[in-house]
């Protein structure tokens, strides 16, 4: 049964009540949905004991200290503001207390691309940037894009005008070449908080037309973008033609081996193809043929009266739903229509060059709660999708198509390119340690050869081809495979892992970075203990891993890995950056999306710090001397987490989530005033950040 958890008090997983109640149906109080018996990363290969030497740097003496003011940033937010005050010695940091830095003057090189002064841990509610960084408000909810639509205005908000404007809840973000000095900006809207977007919101009772605001604020974007000269500055091009809204209310076509299956079918869509919305958008990527995928979260939250018959390990809820949709669209109800969920789930492609382009739901890639989806090329040219699925004790998973990319823009090389994730194979992955069991004990301590690491086997779960698909689980069809994938990760004896989030390929080097944000369940009676890949019970801060796939091969069926990092204060013994020395990093707290520099650097950002600071975005060497320094580049307001990060060479772009989401908080009580300062509601926007001296970011 679940449960309809208080809005006020502590919450597991580093966020507010708020945020668990609206962004994942409370899924943190749940009952943990893999109940499976999958044995954990073991010591089978303990004969490779002591292959290095320890190499842990040793304890660090400075303090982290959480600091910063409650500084409001000015509308227009075109000032940067000093890392707040810390008295710790941060990279590029002169390192007197409380000194702000000489930007182009650091006491030592870092890493090119991380040349900038470190952000100090804080809690002002505003994005603070390093010092000779600027910044601005790209777009922020309720912004008119769509030819037609109003001008903000939240009192007088309707249905109509949301579907018109930028939606709410940014999250993973896109930027997509355009020509003549734009870009195209593809933007995830994950979910509504209706308590910070409507005044007076009863959740009990919630109105139609709020409803229906609701469904429209759910989604997508694509909204042309003009690059201001001699900056990063970005700023929307309202109306134009490419300018797109995709909502809770648009048509999707289902692809692949279980479109038209029985198990898609509802009594709206006979033929088990079409489906109206996206849900729950949160991470995603872009592919190498010009098109982006968005990952279908916790789809499960916004359906009702699901039951043990209907859920197959997705969480559906048994009651009502959080938002009561159901009273208003049969089809959020699963006693009305018990197959409408197995429409949700999937990756979505979209073409955001087509205006006039049907979205599609990829049934190959699997259904789970996908963060998003990373794709890389084979030498031969097929894409391989790396996926997470955002649940504690859930899996990883990829997707090799057996199809190769045409090159080029013809309409022929487009045609093809949009076929490519119909076809190939899904695998989940199973990893290994190389250390004895008993040298993982849980709390974070190295084994004696001095790392977290092993192999792994990808398990093939079903084959898609142009004349069917193939299971490769007993007892199991291929539509069941992918539809009810996480049943075929649990038979495969897939590993059981900390919230594996977003994933990135470097495209310098082939390695695999996979962010798992935490897992405050590890260890904890009746669940899976502490393992190699995942060696902290009750894991409050997360890690990041770092796969090598074998020859360098993406389309491999074998790996090896090791943890790159290990999330927590430098003084916490159990943190770990890659050997780096820790007094020389910044804290880092709940990894969660990735994404790479033109230089190779590994930026992360992070969702729920539990070390008493603002989410942030950082940047990690991944390779060369420098490997595991890493330094924050910025901080987001309260109540906020940081969002769909994108490095290009003179401008980072964030999208600043759920600002002011803080238990307790309404539209008439905010907990923030960013963006627009005192007397205005609260709005999750797009962030630019630039170098004042219009030079390279880091450089
Ligand atoms: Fe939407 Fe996995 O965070
Ligand atoms: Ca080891
Ligand atoms: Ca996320
Ligand atoms: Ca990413």
């Amino acid at each position: 049964m679940r449960k309809l958890l208080p809005l006020i008090g502590s919450h597991p997983g580093g966020r507010s009540a708020l945020t668990c109640r609206y962004r994942c149906g409370d899924a943190c109080f749940q009952e943990v949905p893999n109940t499976s018996d999958n044995e954990y990363v073991g010591d089978v290969m303990a004969g490779a004991l002591s292959r290095r030497s320890m190499m842990r740097a040793a304890a660090v003496v400075t303090v982290a200290t959480a600091a910063g003011t409650a500084a409001l940033a000015s509308p227009g937010m075109a000032t940067q503001a000093a890392a707040a005050t810390a008295d710790r010695h941060y990279p590029g940091h002169p390192g007197r207390p409380g000194h702000p830095g000489h930007p182009g003057r650091p006491t030592h090189k870092a890493a090119r691309g991380l040349r900038f002064d470190a952000v100090a841990p804080n809690t002002a509610d505003q994005v603070t940037i390093p010092t000779g960084y600027e910044q601005n408000v790209v777009i922020r909810w309720g912004e008119p894009i769509l030819r037609g639509a109003p001008a903000f205005d939240p009192d007088n908000q309707t249905a109509k005008a949301q579907a018109g404007q930028f939606g709410y809840n940014n999250d993973f973000l896109a930027l997509l070449p355009y020509g003549h000095g734009r870009q195209l900006l593809v933007a995830n809207h994950e979910y509504t908080d209706e308590q910070l977007m409507f005044a007076g919101y009863d959740s009990d009772n919630p109105t139609r037309e709020q409803v229906e605001i609701a469904w429209a604020a759910h989604g997508l974007s694509v909204v042309a973008v003009q690059e201001e000269r001699r900056s990063g500055k970005l700023t929307p091009v309202q109306r134009h033609h490419v300018n797109r809204r995709l909502t809770v209310t648009s048509e999707f076509r289902l692809a692949g081996p279980a479109a038209g299956s029985d198990l898609l079918k509802t009594s709206a869509d006979p033929t088990g193809t079409k489906v109206l919305g996206t849900l729950n958008n949160c991470a995603g990527g872009t592919t190498p043929w010009g098109t982006t995928l968005h990952g279908e979260e916790n789809f499960n939250q916004y359906f009702a009266n699901g039951s043990s018959a209907t859920d197959k390990r997705y969480g559906l809820p048994t009651g009502s739903s959080g938002r009561k949709w159901e009273r208003f669209d049969d089809r959020f109800d699963v006693s009305k229509e018990p197959n409408e969920p197995h429409r949700h789930g999937y990756v979505v492609e979209l073409d955001p060059y087509d205006p006039d382009s049907t979205p599609v739901k990829h049934t190959a890639l699997g259904r789970f709660k996908h963060e998003g989806a990373t794709a890389t090329l084979t030498r031969d040219g097929r894409p391989v999708l790396y996926s997470g699925d955002d649940e504690r004790f859930d899996y990883f998973y990829k997707f090799v198509s057996s199809k190769r990319m045409k090159r080029g823009r013809s309409r022929h090389a487009r045609a093809h390119n949009l076929t490519l994730l119909e076809e190939g194979t899904l695998y989940v992955a199973k990893l290994t340690g190389d250390s004895p069991a008993g040298q993982i004990d849980g709390s974070g301590a190295l084994p004696s050869d001095g790392e977290f690491d092993g192999s792994g086997v990808w398990i093939p779960l079903a084959t898609a081809g142009p004349r069917g698909a193939v299971s490769h689980v007993e007892g199991m069809t291929a539509e069941e495979v992918f539809v009810f994938t996480r049943l075929a990760g649990d038979k495969a004896g897939a590993t059981k892992m900390d919230r594996p989030e977003d994933v990135e390929p470097s495209p310098r080097t082939g390695k695999v970075y996979v962010a798992l944000t935490n897992n405050t369940k590890r260890g904890l009676e009746g669940q899976a203990p502490a393992d190699e890949a995942n060696p902290r019970n009750a894991n409050k801060h997360g890690h990041v891993l770092e796969l090598t796939e074998h020859w360098h091969n993406p389309a491999s069926t074998r790996f090896a890995w090791s943890l790159f990092l290990v999330a927590g204060d430098p003084e916490d013994p159990s943190s770990y950056f890659a050997g780096f020395p820790k007094d020389k990093v910044s804290p880092i707290s709940c990894p969660d999306n990735v994404a790479f520099d033109p230089y190779g650097n590994l930026w992360i950002s992070t969702d729920g710090n539990k070390l008493g600071s603002h989410d942030g975005l950082f940047g990690v060497a991944t390779h060369g001397p420098r490997r595991g320094e890493l330094k924050q580049f910025l901080t987001v307001p309260t109540g906020a987490e940081t969002c769909g990060p994108i490095i290009q060479d003179r401008r980072v772009l964030v999208a600043v989530q759920h600002p002011g989401e803080v238990s307790g908080a309404s539209v008439e009580n905010p907990a923030s005033q960013w963006p627009d300062g005192p007397g205005k509601i609260v709005r999750p926007s797009v962030v630019a950040v630039w170098r004042e001296d219009g030079r390279n970011i880091g450089c």
